[in-house]
């Protein structure tokens, strides 16, 4: 994909992707035009503001029902509410209230890892169980059921890249899911996100029922998903750099900025989700219609060579390396600071616990995901 980027950023910046029924969809691929994208207000997230039948007039499955009234889906004024509500529990300095609970749950992964015999999926092992199960417990959902948000949030994805894929069943499981638990928290409120949103739901206003259950599902989607291949991707970036690898076993004050580089190197969203043109418009020399879909490519943007010099490279000492791999303006991600610490420490517990940790094998296989960059297994030999 990255030569692929390249070339399009030399010769084609705005890329006609796909054209339908009088619809096109693009992809915008250079750092300072993907940053005016997302900042735009003028490209919506919400479609069916663009069309003049209301959606609620045409019946609907659940999953587009759900993925309708996230806070990532909507503009303001619900984005600013449903933000809002959401946003203390993911400042930076709650966050780093969960530092302690975080390194023990890597601690306990990490023994667990010592315990098996020949090699390791760094990924079933450390960095898929890592984050979910801090989000789960900052929510309040039991962590022991990640293995069924696994194949949920599993099949969502899917669905959001090939409408052709079963997810009904899934959708439903997942929400009566929900449902059966929300009444558990209502009976016996907890000190933890979920009880709280109930709390707000109750009182009216704040927000409805089903924003209630789209909160929580981009919540454990979003919450596990990336930081999955934020931990695993730069992994193997350092494992194809030795030498820098070794430098930060030595020198943990590196591991911020190898974070942030890994972040940018292999950004583990490849894309943004989807933003429509509200109105006819020039975009860098294209012309863009009403209702055109348009997509940042965030990978793209964070090898953009005119931002980044030897953006091909990886180094963890580059200095200052704003990339866009979280996102743009209002939507910048909530998670940013969780995903952030979740990767320090996930880094340097695993060099601190494994001298000798490499590769079991050459080259892992990316999945075949199109909004998300990262691994299907990465083995590795620890001792
Ligand atoms: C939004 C990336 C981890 C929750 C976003 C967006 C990106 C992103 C690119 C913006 C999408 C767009 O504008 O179309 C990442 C990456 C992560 C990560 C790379 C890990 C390395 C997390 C975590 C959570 C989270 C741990 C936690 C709960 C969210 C939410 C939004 C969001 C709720 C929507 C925000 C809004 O619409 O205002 N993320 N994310 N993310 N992310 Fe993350």
């Amino acid at each position: 994909a990255y030569p692929f980027y390249e070339y399009l950023r030399q010769h084609d910046p705005i890329f006609l992707m796909s054209q339908q029924h009088n619809q096109s969809s693009w992809i915008v691929t250079k750092y300072d035009h993907v940053k005016e994208l997302l900042k735009t207000q003028s490209f919506l997230k919400d479609q069916s503001k663009l069309f003049s039948t209301s959606p609620h007039d045409t019946p609907q499955d659940e999953m587009t029902t759900i993925f309708q009234n996230m806070m990532l889906d909507v503009d303001p004024p619900d984005h600013t509410r449903l933000r809002k509500l959401v946003q203390p529990y993911f400042n930076p300095k709650t966050i780093k209230n969960l530092q302690p609970r975080i390194e023990d749950i890597a601690d306990q992964l990490i023994m667990e890892m010592n315990n098996k015999k020949g090699p390791i999926d760094l990924i079933n092992d450390f960095a898929f169980p890592l984050p979910i199960i801090v989000i789960s417990e900052l929510l309040g959902v039991p962590a022991e059921d990640r293995n069924k948000f696994r194949r949920w949030s599993n099949t969502i994805l899917a669905a959001a890249d090939d409408m052709e894929t079963d997810f009904v069943e899934d959708v439903q499981a997942f929400t009566q899911y929900l449902t059966r638990l929300f009444e558990e928290r209502r009976e016996e409120p907890q000190d933890d996100l979920i009880s709280n949103l109930l709390q707000a739901e109750e009182e009216g206003e704040q927000l409805s029922r089903t924003e209630l259950y789209s909160m929580i599902v981009l919540l454990i989607i979003a919450g596990h998903e990336t930081t999955v291949n934020l931990i695993a991707n730069t992994m193997y970036a350092l494992f194809e750099h030795p030498r820098q690898m070794e430098r930060l076993r030595e020198d943990f004050s590196w591991t911020e900025n190898a974070i942030e580089e890994g972040l940018r190197y292999y950004s583990p969203v490849d894309f943004s989700t989807a933003r429509w043109a509200e109105k006819d418009m020039e975009f860098h020399g294209k012309h863009i219609q009403r209702g055109d879909l348009v997509l940042a490519s965030l990978s793209s943007a964070n090898r953009d060579e005119s931002k980044f010099e030897r953006a091909d490279e990886f180094d963890i000492t580059r200095k200052e390396v704003q990339h866009v791999a979280f996102g743009f303006g209002i939507h910048f991600c909530l998670g940013a600071p969780l995903a952030r610490l979740e990767g320090k420490i996930a880094l340097e517990k695993l060099l601190n616990a494994f001298p000798d940790i490499r590769l079991a094998e050459q080259k892992p296989n990316w999945r075949p995901v199109f909004l998300l960059r990262g691994l299907d297994n990465l083995y590795v030999n620890i001792k």
